[in-house]
């Protein structure tokens, strides 16, 4: 079925330079951005997007890296959008993450992941307004 999720390209990866071949391969894979802003994200707006996570240990550095430099928040559209992202995305870990994936090329450690993409529809929804109105979103059929 189609979907959508949100899709960030996080602040190691825009300063390698690397927006455009990380979007190649979105492109590539047949899904479609139906929305993109580039964002220097605050604390808060870091805290309340990783709000799941705020018990956790990493937590601090996460909001830190994430607020470090500019990131690209997007809307990714497509057959199976939520697993067909996550597959090119690789492992979290990108000591774990398969050849060829984003993050075995782009990444380099747990923290500075290259990118983050929505686990879940119920995620997605959710992540997808957090950034986004209705009108700032395109379909493209
Ligand atoms: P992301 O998909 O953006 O969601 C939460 C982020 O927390 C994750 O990518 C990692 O960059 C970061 N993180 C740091 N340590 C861990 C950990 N031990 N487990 C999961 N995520 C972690």
């Amino acid at each position: 079925a189609t979907e959508r999720t949100l899709s960030i390209i996080k602040p190691d990866a825009v300063a390698k330079n690397a927006i455009g071949e990380i979007e190649s391969r979105f492109e590539n894979a047949g899904l479609k951005i139906v929305a993109a802003k580039m964002l220097h994200l605050s604390q808060e707006k870091a805290e309340g997007f990783y709000a799941e996570h705020k018990d956790r240990p990493f937590f601090p550095d996460l909001v830190g890296f994430m607020t470090s430099g500019p990131v690209i928040v997007q809307v990714l559209e497509g057959d199976n959008a939520i697993s067909a992202n996550r597959d090119l995305m690789g492992a979290t870990n990108p000591k774990e993450a398969d050849p060829g994936t984003i993050r075995a090329d782009y990444a380099q450690s747990i923290d500075a992941n290259a990118v983050h993409g929505s686990d879940s529809p119920e995620s997605a929804e959710r992540e997808i307004a957090y950034f986004f109105s209705d009108d700032e979103i395109c379909p493209r059929g």
